[in-house]
């Protein structure tokens, strides 16, 4: 049912003035709105009391051959002339990318326009300057859909948790990087080789790079830290690393010692300021967020009032991305134009952001030293001198035909620096053979 059919049966006094809507993009997201209208615009309607007409759409290629339908509406070949319309009350950002999309939602905002985005590059990049000219125009700009599709997160940060100051957030908000140490744990296959059959079966954006390099991951943290904790929203602040490093024999020693691998998005008070951070942690196999497979996301917020909640599903594709854009949808169809404007998300005075090295982590330490008596005092010593406190040791024998065994260190949690102090001793250690490979480990939530 079109939304035009659907307000002709809305309830008696419900508004009849439809909420004119331009989409720029149909590609996987803007496609999903477009049959999610269609299929779900009487929902809509019944729950926003107002209906929400799209009215045109535009794209790069006018005569490309789309797969949906697109009966009824105008095709506006330059996105720009959308933009322009008088006629629009939202424009809905979908093409994605710092430019054209900066100028577009600039010219939106500007000429009065609401904007919906699911564009979490261009929030991490420009969104404290977009929210800013979103306020001084008096509209909105909403962005449900930039972090972890169909999981409510912003909703659930601005609105449902308004009255929690927020402890933690951590998440698996990159389902790509979910999908291959998943795998690599399942398989035991090292992470080229994943990537490349994830890449050969479609499960990869066709380039990974930013998803990978945790670089995707550090743009919705910076956008959930800005709800969370009142920072100013930019990715720069974001200590980001990825997964290319990560060795499946670890995955298996980890798994052995009850623990698995995730990347994670860390945002977490500290009294002396806020982590924020990126990077692949190990987790207890208890951790509400181990049990995460595939490409599913995963959230754990923290409150000082409501507590522990988690938030597991779909973080994108068509379907649960449309979803978030028609919850923005359906807000805006329900508050304009009486609705709140824009309201400053970062705070006046916001906390500081702790360096890598201020971040509190345990840690998983492999390595392969000459199998004698005293070694393992010598790398107790070193730990103890930095101030590390171990909580487990286990020695592999070394196979037949090795002379090196394998040591594996469970560490408390200490301060960063202090680890660097101690691995920087550890790699001139005359029995050491080799790297010694690390990896951070998250005991709390
Ligand atoms: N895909 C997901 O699951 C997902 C999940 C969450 C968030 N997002 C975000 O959603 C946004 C869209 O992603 P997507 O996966 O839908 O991208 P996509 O499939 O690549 O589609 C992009 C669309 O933008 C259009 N476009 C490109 N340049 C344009 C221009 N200069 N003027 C007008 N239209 C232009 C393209 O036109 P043509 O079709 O003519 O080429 C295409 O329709 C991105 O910000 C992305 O980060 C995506």
């Amino acid at each position: 049912m079109s939304p035009q059919e659907a307000r002709a049966r809305a309830a008696p006094g419900t508004a009849t003035v439809p909420l004119r809507v331009g989409l720029l993009g149909l590609g996987t997201v803007g496609g999903g709105v477009v049959e999610l209208l269609h299929r779900n615009g009487e929902l809509l309607l019944r729950r926003s009391g107002r209906p929400v007409q799209l009215v045109c759409v535009s794209a790069r290629d006018a005569t490309k051959p789309r797969a949906l339908s697109l009966d009824g509406l105008e095709f506006v070949p330059e996105a720009r002339r959308l933009v322009e319309r008088p006629d629009l009350d939202v424009v809905l950002e979908l093409i994605g990318g710092l430019e054209p999309a900066e100028t577009l939602v600039r010219a939106a905002l500007a000429s009065g326009k609401h904007v919906v985005t699911a564009n979490k590059a261009l929030l991490a990049a420009r969104g404290g300057e977009l929210l800013a000219l979103a306020r001084q125009n008096g509209v909105r700009l909403a962005f449900e859909a930039a972090v972890c599709g169909g999981m409510p997160l912003i909703k659930l940060l601005r609105e449902g948790l308004a009255g929690n100051r927020l402890e933690s957030i951590i998440g698996i908000v990159n389902g790509t990087c979910n999908y291959i140490l998943s795998a690599m744990e399942e398989q035991g296959t090292d992470f080229a080789e994943v990537l490349k059959a994830a890449r050969a079966q479609g499960y990869t954006e066709a380039d990974p790079t930013a998803d990978i390099q945790g670089l995707d991951a550090a743009q919705k943290l910076a956008v959930l830290a800005t709800l969370g904790f009142g920072l100013p929203l930019r990715d720069d602040k974001v200590h980001t690393e990825g997964i290319a490093e990560v060795e499946s024999v670890d995955l298996r020693y980890a798994r052995e010692l009850g623990y698995r691998l995730r990347h994670l998005a860390i945002a977490r008070r500290r009294p002396e300021g806020i982590e924020l951070r990126t990077h692949p942690a190990l987790l207890p196999e208890q951790h509400p967020l181990a049990d995460t497979h595939g490409a599913m996301n995963a959230v754990l917020l923290r409150g000082d009032a409501a507590g522990p909640i988690l938030l597991r599903g779909a973080g994108a594709g068509a379907s649960p991305t449309a979803s978030a854009v028609l919850a923005d949808l359906g807000d805006l169809a329900a508050t304009v134009p009486h609705g709140h404007p824009e309201a400053p998300l970062d705070a006046t005075d916001p906390p500081r952001v702790l360096t890598a090295t201020e971040t509190l982590s345990a840690y998983y330490l492999r390595m392969q030293v000459e199998d004698r008596p005293g070694v393992l005092a010598g790398i107790s010593g070193i730990l103890s001198e930095a101030g590390i406190s171990i909580e487990a040791v286990s020695q592999k024998e070394p196979l037949q035909g090795e002379r090196h065994a394998t040591i594996l260190f469970i560490t408390r949690e200490v301060p960063e620096q202090h680890m660097d102090a101690a691995r920087a001793r550890l790699v001139k250690l005359p029995i050491l053979h080799g790297a010694v490979t690390w990896l951070r480990l998250l005991h709390t939530d």
